[in-house]
C-alpha cells in the first residue's frame, strides 16, 4: 500500500527556511520574539507531558530533535531537567537562533547544522538516541518538490539509522493522517501508541488536526 504524495510547496525546500530563520534572527535580536513554535505551544506541551510520564526514562536520556527550528521544544525539556539534549537542522539560521536563544537562556543544549538527508553522515556523526523528536520535519521534506516520496523514505532511514531496539521515534505530523503515517512508516517502524491530541467531528466522520504518533524500530 502507498500513499498519495503532497502537492510541492515551498516549505520543501531549504531556500524557504534560510529566509524564514534570517526574519526570525532579526526580530529576536529586534523584540526578543524568539518566533513560530510549529503546530502551537499546545502540542509541543503535550509531547513534553507524555516524555515526563515514562518511568522508563531518565533525566539524562538522549534526545535528538531533528529540525529543531528555534529550538523551543528542547529549551522546554531543559526546564524540565533534561540534560542530554541535542538539536539539528540543516538551516544555519535555525541553528543560530536556536544557539542565542539557548544561551541567553542559559540552558545547555548541543545545536549542529546537519543535513537529515544524508543518512551515513548522520550515523556516523549522530550515533544513536533514546529519544528522536519531530515535529513539523517529515512534513517539510514531505513538500519538496522534487521526488517527495525518495526524499521521505530517505528521511525515515537517517531516523531508522539512529535509533536501537530501545529507542523511542516521537513524529508529530499536520499534514499526514495516522493511517497515512501508518502506511508509510509500517516497513521500519512499529506503532507504540499514540499521543492524543484534540478532535473534530464534521460530516460524521471524526479527524485530528495534527496527529503524534511514538514509534520504535522494527
Ligand atoms: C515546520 S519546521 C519545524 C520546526 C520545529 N521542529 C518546530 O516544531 O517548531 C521544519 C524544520 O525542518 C527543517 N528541515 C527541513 N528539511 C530538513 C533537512 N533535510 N535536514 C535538516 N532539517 C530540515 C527546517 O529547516 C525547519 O526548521
Amino acid at each position: 500500500m502507498s500513499v498519495e504524495e503532497l502537492e510541492g510547496s515551498e516549505l520543501g525546500t531549504k531556500n524557504y527556511w534560510d529566509n524564514s530563520y534570517d526574519q526570525e534572527i532579526a526580530n529576536y535580536k529586534n523584540h526578543g520574539d524568539v518566533g513560530t513554535i510549529w503546530f502551537d505551544e499546545d502540542s509541543q506541551i503535550r509531547i513534553i507531558n507524555w516524555i515526563l510520564k515514562q518511568d522508563t526514562l531518565s533525566n539524562d536520556v538522549n534526545i535528538v530533535d531533528m529540525g529543531c527550528g528555534n529550538g523551543m521544544l528542547l529549551i522546554e525539556l531543559a526546564r524540565e531537567g533534561f540534560s542530554n539534549l541535542l538539536g539539528v537542522d540543516y538551516s544555519e539560521g535555525a541553528i543560530e537562533l536556536a544557539k542565542q536563544i539557548a544561551k541567553d537562556q542559559e540552558l545547555n543544549i548541543r545545536y549542529q547544522v546537519v543535513d537529515l538527508l544524508n543518512t551515513e553522515l548522520c550515523q556516523q556523526e549522530l550515533g544513536t538516541f533514546g529519544i528522536v523528536h519531530d515535529k513539523g520535519t517529515y512534513d517539510a521534506v514531505s513538500l519538496c518538490p522534487d521526488n517527495p516520496k525518495e526524499k521521505r523514505d530517505t528521511y525515515l532511514n537517517t531516523v531508522h539509522s539512529i535509533m536501537d531496539e530501545n529507542s523511542l521515534f516521537i513524529l508529530t505530523s499536520c499534514n499526514w493522517t495516522e493511517d497515512e503515517l501508518l502506511i508509510s512508516l509500517g516497513d521500519k517502524f512499529l506503532k507504540k501508541c499514540s499521543i492524543p491530541t484534540p478532535t473534530f467531528k464534521f460530516g460524521g466522520k471524526i479527524g485530528s488536526v495534527v496527529t503524534s504518533i511514538v514509534f520504535t524500530k522494527k
